[in-house]
């Protein structure tokens, strides 16, 4: 088989598991809308609003064409593994940004807290309290939780009582599957939603980073959140080549927190070490080594007690991790098809996400491949600018679906 047709076969793949979703809700009537199943499965259990909106989605001509100056309520999400966003389309802002933590009783399980209120509750906790991460490293690991977390932020945003509901937009990381999918599409019908679509992050932060994700080059995003790096090579609105690692920002913590206790005897609490990482941490020597004085408790004689240290000890503690990164990177370049390599050498790496802003990162990416590399002007955010945007494409989001069949 010719490079070239491997290739194609190839795209087609990726595009066909971006749109799985899509394509899962619409198997019974194509050419309705994407998540009407989800729709009717809900206003089955007699939610009123939702079966008011039902009867817009059941018109069979209706269009993804929304007038520049509608009513239309349309937010992104941008489900983190640190932290969830959400991006309204027409106020043209990031309206939310909390900690993606959720505060549970562990015997009744009922919902504490959510969000920032949550995240104050993390290591300091009763007993009778536990604070969870819904989404750790990138994948849904608690459904129940998450639909709530979901839940809260939407109402957050907009109220309890809302006759018009919103279209969401929800970033999910590459590697999510399938079943994880429909979860988090069903979790926003259920906390309010409209109608939700899915958008890969990659190709959000793309999106958001101000790539246009359907010209025919190849374009490289590198984003690295708190639990997961992904990497992705895109071209034509498709995944051509792509890899996730469960190596991200919060790893950097931890090897902080090893690296000190190891070193100095001293135990650091999570929220130090992340301070550590963002004030004196760097991917690359320093000329002049930046000193931080931190606490935490010593662990000879069990009292508190300050200590010195400096960028290179940070450095030493995180560049087992920053490698990782950086050969996953190098792997997936290896993978990239050459025509679509030729672009990335002609446009750069783009990197994005809050592990992406460790001081020198992209240099040390640079360095290491050879190739330009740029950090995104808003790398924390441009996921969730990116999915905000996505919903000004859905025809070209279905455009793929098409070309897929
Ligand atoms: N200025 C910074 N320097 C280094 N790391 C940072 C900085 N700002 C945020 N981070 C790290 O970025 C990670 C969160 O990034 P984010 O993109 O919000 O993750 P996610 O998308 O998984 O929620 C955390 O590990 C955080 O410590
Ligand atoms: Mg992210």
């Amino acid at each position: 088989m010719s490079l070239k047709k491997q290739y194609k076969i190839k795209r087609l793949k990726n595009i066909q598991n971006q749109i799985k979703v899509s394509k899962l809700e619409t198997t019974e009537n194509r050419k309705d809308i994407f998540i009407e199943k989800t729709i009717n499965s809900k206003s089955e259990k007699g939610d009123d609003k939702i079966k008011m909106s039902k009867k817009i989605e059941n018109k069979k001509d209706f269009k993804f064409k929304f007038p520049k100056f509608s009513f239309q309520k349309s937010i992104g999400i941008d489900l983190g593994t640190a932290n969830t966003l959400v991006y309204d389309k027409r106020k043209e802002k990031i309206v939310l940004n909390e900690p993606s933590v959720v505060a549970v009783d562990r015997e009744t399980k009922k919902i504490l807290a959510v969000g920032k209120e949550a995240k104050e509750m993390l290591g300091k906790t009763p007993d009778h309290i536990m604070a969870v991460r819904p989404l750790r490293e990138g994948v849904i690991a608690d459904y129940d939780i998450t639909e709530a977390m979901i839940k809260y932020f939407i109402k957050k945003v907009y109220g309890n009582f809302n006759i018009i509901l919103p279209e969401v937009m929800i970033c999910v990381p590459i590697e999510v599957t399938g079943v994880e999918k429909r979860a988090v599409l069903e979790a926003a019908i259920s906390a309010g939603a409209k109608r939700a679509y899915l958008i890969e992050e990659a190709r959000a932060a793309a999106l958001g980073a101000g790539i246009d994700i359907a010209a025919p080059t190849g374009n490289m995003i590198v984003d690295i959140g708190g639990g997961s790096t992904d990497i992705a090579v895109i071209s034509l609105g498709g995944t051509v080549v792509s890899k996730s690692i469960r190596i991200a920002g919060n790893n950097f913590d931890e090897d902080i927190i090893k690296y000190i206790k190891k070193r100095h005897n001293l135990l650091i609490g999570e929220r130090t070490a992340e301070e550590i990482k963002i004030k004196i941490g760097t991917a690359i020597p320093l000329e002049e080594d930046e000193k931080l004085i931190i606490k935490g408790r010593d662990l000879m004689t069990g009292l508190p007690k300050p200590i010195e240290i400096d960028s290179s000890e940070v450095l030493e503690a995180i560049k087992d991790s920053l490698d990782s990164i950086v050969s996953s990177v190098k792997q997936v370049l290896e993978k990239t098809p050459p025509e679509l390599a030729a672009d990335i050498v002609d446009k750069g790496i783009v990197m994005a996400g809050g592990g992406s802003k460790i001081r020198n990162f992209p240099e040390l990416l640079s360095r290491n491949t050879k190739l330009k590399v740029v950090l995104a002007d808003n790398a924390l955010d441009s996921v969730v600018i990116g999915a905000g945007m996505a919903l000004d494409k859905l025809d070209i989001l279905r455009k793929i679906e098409k070309a897929e069949r």
